[in-house]
């Protein structure tokens, strides 16, 4: 099958490269010139575990190829994916679908023949249906189905979230666009992953009911977090005790500083707005999107009271910028709100970050920044991890302590024991556990 995938982006190129493992002949396009530039020459415009290797296995056996020219690519393809961005509009929440129209247009303006043109990005309900209005207006003699086909890859394991997904979904009544759709994730058939037919609208719900419900999770487990140090008990064995019960699940019940991230703040506020406008608000996601932003202030102020309550003066070390490990994406990263709030409290931030570093100096001013973990810490009167990164996970505490001016550690991930850093000398503030000191040695 000939596929066309417009936008290489996360979702895009992932998607591209994987549907090209399949066996499929798929073309990336872009307008970026030097995006295309750059994949031609093997460089991956983003940081994705395992897809530098993708794209080069199937670019070799010419089944993947990247291009900026949409008419012909168009032209050539059976199915073609929208995958541009869907960034927050500025002012009301709602999605910006200019992206996505602008391609609709030009897809129809190339179309040679039945085509399918599935919609990949995230789409408030109603996209599909505009899309197919898009096209019939301009092509009102074309044969073509539009049909939705959410995407539920995480950043960071997403060639194995696409390749062994928990479901595929796909919105579309049409007989012939469904069959197209088998074909295409025919390799998923064969590990029998629960596919999901079902109506463009119901699609493209499932989409946004799937991520504002995780985004709810987690400011569930981040609330009871708070309760949790208020009443001496240890949020993790709460999680694990609810977590057990088969109908509310392990997974999503890590607390942290709030989520982040390019898709849960930007889809629970989209959905809000589609529902507020369809008359139909949800109270739920209003109060979750409200809490998140309150909570990322929160965490300033809780390192500042960790360094006794006024930052003045005080050197703070923060380890892990972007809005969660094993990427370059600094998109609504809680550390966004917090390094400028210690800042404007009077700190001095030395970071570093493996990642994110390159992204995060356009966004953050006055920061220093580091080379490595423990550049970070000379002087410095709190060490802050923001983002679990595995190289946090074992810090040599000796070296740390004898770098720090104070041995205060404030880990918004837990990814420490309040005992193992009580026996190391450390003051240790976590996430919905006990505040310890140094044992008395
Ligand atoms: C999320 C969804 O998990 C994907 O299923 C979805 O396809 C994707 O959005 C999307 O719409 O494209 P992603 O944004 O890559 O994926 O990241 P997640 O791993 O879901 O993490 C989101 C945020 O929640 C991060 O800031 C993370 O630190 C936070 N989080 C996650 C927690 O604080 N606790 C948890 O238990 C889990």
């Amino acid at each position: 099958m000939r596929v066309a995938m417009i936008g290489t982006g996360y979702v895009g190129l992932v998607s591209g490269a994987c549907f090209s493992e399949f066996g499929h002949n798929v073309v990336c396009v872009d307008k970026d010139e030097s995006k295309i530039a750059g994949l031609h020459q093997g460089q991956m415009p983003i940081y994705e575990p395992g897809l530098e290797d993708l794209v080069e296995n199937n670019v070799r056996a010419e089944r993947l190829t990247f291009t900026t020219d949409l008419t012909t690519s168009v032209k050539d393809s059976d199915v073609i994916f929208i995958a541009v961005g869907t960034p927050s509009r500025r002012g009301d929440g709602h999605a910006d679908l200019s992206y996505v129209y602008a391609a609709a247009k030009e897809i129809a303006d190339a179309m040679d023949g039945y085509t399918v043109v599935v919609t990949k990005s995230t789409v408030p309900v109603g996209t599909g249906r505009e899309v197919e209005k898009i096209i019939r207006e301009t092509r009102p003699d074309a044969e073509f189905d539009v049909v939705s086909n959410p995407e539920f890859l995480r950043e960071g394991s997403a060639i194995e979230d696409f390749m062994r997904p928990d479901r595929v979904v796909i919105g579309t009544h049409s007989e012939r666009a469904q069959e197209f759709m088998r074909v295409l994730y025919r390799p998923l058939f064969l590990i029998e992953t629960p596919i999901v037919f079902t109506s463009r609208q119901s699609s493209e719900l499932i989409k946004y009911a799937a991520n504002t419900f995780l985004a709810a999770k987690i400011t569930f487990i981040n609330e009871i977090a708070d309760l949790c140090e208020k009443v001496d008990a240890d949020v993790h064995d709460v999680a694990k005790g609810i977590g057990l019960d088969g109908r509310i699940g392990r997974k999503f019940l890590h607390p942290g500083p709030g989520y982040g991230g390019s898709c849960f703040p930007k889809d629970t506020r989209a959905l809000v707005s589609t529902a507020r406008d369809s008359g139909s608000p949800l109270r739920i996601i209003e109060t979750v999107v409200e809490l998140n932003e309150q909570r990322k202030q929160k965490m300033a102020e809780r390192i500042i009271s960790a360094v006794g309550g006024d930052a003045t003066g005080k050197t703070i070390a923060v380890l892990g910028l972007t809005f969660k490990p094993n990427t370059d994406d600094m998109r609504e990263s809680p550390s966004l709100d917090i390094v400028p709030a210690l800042i404007a409290a009077g700190a001095k931030v030395r970071a570093f970050d493996p990642e994110g570093m390159k992204e995060a100096k356009h966004m953050l001013e006055g920061v220093e920044w580091c080379e490595e973990e423990y550049e970070t810490m000379p002087d410095a009167d709190a060490l802050v991890i923001i983002t679990e990164w595995n190289q946090f996970r074992a810090l040599d505490l000796e070296r740390v302590k004898s770098l720090m001016m104070s041995p205060v550690m404030v880990d918004l991930r837990n990814v420490y024991e309040p005992t193992e850093m009580s026996n190391a000398g450390f003051h240790y503030y976590s996430i919905g556990r006990k505040s310890v000191g140094p044992t008395a040695q």
